[in-house]
């Protein structure tokens, strides 16, 4: 998988362009690429493992005193099996945590019970509840920072300017996700699953994985999987079902799925930034098809998420899977 040195950014003109060609036909071709010398320093990165590790580890009891399912924003814990994609067994092999921006709790999006925008909940039981509250709040917001920076080299391979998306991004929904998937079982069903083949709902989602390796991308001309080898320090960066529709079609949300056969476990940190929740996502210019038309009608951010969630959380019926991929998986 192509990895572009995001250091050029803002630099000389023509590194610059450099990168934004090569993020240009990553987003065509596969709608992932990988970043490195991204400004996220690597000591927070180190530490927001860590602190993961440290909640993982507590006992079942106590985790799920902080069900997600029990919150009124869907933050906190997210149980194992509690998420399935594919619907083709039992739930993922798999538990997280939720955190949504720092919103003080007269915010009018934490007050009107927006979607991941409450208040977020820190577990009194790991190691240091200090720490643990500090190292997840400061990674929230460089990762907002450098989502927003993504956005923008985004905006430059559309030939629009570098700060068109800065209304999208202004108090975008923004989930911070712990993950820890144990190995599976020798005897494991075919279609046990880490996470099960999909694509994600937001605009961009910057992943942080450990170096056990499990993550598979679609490769459309091949029909198969790819192993995304983890690149220490680097971030995945894949766009979501927003970046698809506003772009109709001419970028890629592609499927993408974790199997975790190692024998280890494995730990990693995905980010989503979805836009802001009451921004409606309508064609850019310049992605109309040859005949001046959108191939989707226009669709509010926070409708798209809530029913995305909704559909992959619970039976109920939220929006379905737009990438006509999935059905291959
Ligand atoms: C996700 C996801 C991959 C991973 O959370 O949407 O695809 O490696 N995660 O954890
Ligand atoms: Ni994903």
């Amino acid at each position: 998988m192509l990895i572009v040195d995001a250091a050029f950014y803002g630099k000389d003109a023509a590194a610059k362009a450099v990168l934004v060609k090569q993020v240009r036909d990553a987003c065509l071709a596969k709608g992932f690429f990988q970043i490195v010398n991204h400004g996220v320093p690597e000591d927070l990165q180190q530490a927001i493992f860590e602190q993961s590790k440290d909640f993982f580890a507590l006992p079942m009891e106590q985790k799920e005193k902080y069900d997600k399912a029990c919150h009124p924003n869907k933050l906190g814990y997210e149980r194992f099996r509690s998420q399935n994609f594919e619907k083709k067994a039992v739930g993922e092999l798999k538990e997280g945590f939720f955190f949504g921006p720092n919103l003080h709790k007269d915010h009018p999006f934490v007050q009107q019970g927006r979607i991941h925008c409450g208040t977020n909940i820190y577990p009194s039981e790991v190691s240091d509840p200090e720490i643990f509250e500090k190292t997840m709040m400061q990674y929230h917001q460089l990762m907002t920072k450098l989502a927003t920076n993504v956005l923008s080299i985004i905006a430059m391979t559309l030939n629009l300017g570098e700060e068109y998306f800065g209304k999208f991004c202004h108090d975008s929904g923004a989930v911070l996700r712990l993950l820890h998937y144990p190995p599976q079982a020798a005897d494991a069903s075919e279609e046990e699953r880490g996470i099960g083949a999909h694509t994600d709902f937001g605009s961009v989602t910057l992943l942080l994985q450990d170096d056990v390796g499990g993550l598979q991308v679609f490769d459309k001309p091949t029909m198969s999987w790819i192993d995304v080898k983890p690149t220490p320090g680097a971030y995945v960066v894949n766009l979501g079902n927003v970046m698809m529709r506003y772009s109709n079609d001419t970028y890629i949300s592609n499927l993408h799925r974790v199997i975790n056969k190692t024998g280890r476990e494995r730990y990693s940190i995905p980010f989503f930034f979805s836009g802001n929740p009451d921004f409606v996502v309508d064609c850019l210019p310049g992605c109309e098809d040859a005949d001046g038309k959108c191939k989707y009608p226009p669709v509010r951010i926070e409708d798209w998420i809530f029913g995305r969630h909704t559909n992959t959380f619970e039976e109920g019926k939220g929006v379905e899977e737009l990438s006509s991929l999935a059905k291959v998986a």
